[in-house]
């Protein structure tokens, strides 16, 4: 039934072959039997602490929004709702009341999830809030391209068994999408390039869905000059990273070009004349702006209330686990205001 995936021992390019193994009929994602939190752990399932700092960040844009009659929360690639019902169930009354909170995922909606929170394939155009994307962009499909023995740049194919062969030689946007971000040229032969230029689209599509407030990417990723010469692209089952085999049993994952995602040029639908701009963070930095940290209680709370401290103890254990540079804290946030001074 896997091999069919992708057409039996037929090959395909990276990207084709990941969107059938992960979102064609019994996809890892879209398949019934998958519940991505028993495959890979994200902030959102370490600790309830990164909800509690998404909904600061929320309110924070209601404010700069100056508290609109709607205020959206859209969380983009939702997996089973987790961040939007957590961020639902924390918002103070009088601005639930106002709140619409919308998880974007094209598994199917949890029997589970609240009444409060709309399920969608597609993100809602005319937000006005905030958007949020926590570890989506790394599942949106991409090609790949690898340097043969004369030094061109082709893509990579693949089976349904995740056996890889070069295909033809990478051409046209994709082209240059490589000598502007991942450049190629002179690298020894058998060197690898993930072509982001289908995130940049996807997520400059989800920005425009904003008409005002700020939309925030969360991923893995890397920068011009730093890109690791065999790329990223690897798969996660049950908690294991394991080979990449587009068959829909695991989860296939590659990190983000996030320079290339801040300059991909934003259309949005109201004022198409005004630039969104954009910056990057690491989540530590964002974390500790919303008030996450990692620091202990102080000792003398233990022999005043030891309830507290143990309380205290466990939420910093949490907070450092989501800001540790070599792990969440790693993690790099893309951040766009939109008709918004925030
Ligand atoms: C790694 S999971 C992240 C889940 C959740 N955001 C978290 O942090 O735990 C990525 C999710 O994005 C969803 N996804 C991928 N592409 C999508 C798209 N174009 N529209 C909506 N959801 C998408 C997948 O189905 C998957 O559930």
């Amino acid at each position: 039934v896997k091999k069919s995936l992708i057409g039996g021992a037929e090959s395909a390019g990276w990207r084709a072959a990941m969107a059938a193994a992960l979102y064609g009929p019994g996809g890892f994602f879209t398949g019934s039997a998958s519940v991505p939190r028993d495959h890979f752990r994200t902030s959102v399932h370490a600790s309830p602490l990164f909800a509690e700092a998404v909904t600061r960040l929320l309110l924070r844009v209601d404010e700069a929004l100056g508290r609109p009659r709607r205020l959206d929360f859209v969380d983009v690639g939702a997996g089973r709702g987790e961040l939007a019902a957590a961020v639902l169930a924390a918002l103070p009354p009088h601005v639930r009341g106002r709140a619409r909170v919308t998880a974007v995922e094209l598994a199917a909606r949890p029997p589970d999830l609240p009444d409060g929170v709309d399920w969608t394939p597609t993100p809602p155009t005319g937000t006005v809030g905030l958007l949020f994307a926590n570890e989506w962009l790394d599942n949106v499909p991409l090609d790949i391209a690898a340097v043969d023995d004369t030094g061109a740049a082709r893509y990579v194919l693949v089976d349904a068994a995740g056996t890889e062969r070069l295909g033809p030689p990478v051409e046209g946007p994709d082209a240059a999408w490589l000598a502007r971000w991942w450049p190629l040229a002179g690298a020894p032969p058998g060197t690898r390039a993930e072509i982001g230029r289908t995130r940049d689209e996807a997520w400059a599509a989800a920005v425009a869905r904003v008409d005002a407030g700020l939309a925030v990417a969360v991923d893995y990723g890397h920068l011009i000059g730093s890109r690791p010469p065999i790329g990223t692209l690897t798969g996660y089952r049950a908690g294991r990273q394991v080979p990449p085999v587009p068959d829909g049993s695991c989860d296939l994952t590659a990190h983000v070009a996030f320079d290339a995602l801040a300059a991909a040029p934003v259309m949005p639908t109201v004022d198409r004349a005004s630039p969104v701009p954009s910056k990057l963070f690491e989540q530590r930095e964002a974390l500790r702006a919303l008030g996450i940290d990692g620091g202990r209680p102080p000792r003398t709370l233990a022999s005043q209330d030891p309830g507290a401290y143990l309380r205290a103890l466990a939420r910093a254990g949490e907070a450092a686990e989501l800001t540790d540079p070599a792990g969440l804290g790693g993690l790099t946030w893309i951040w766009h205001t939109v008709r918004c001074d925030f």
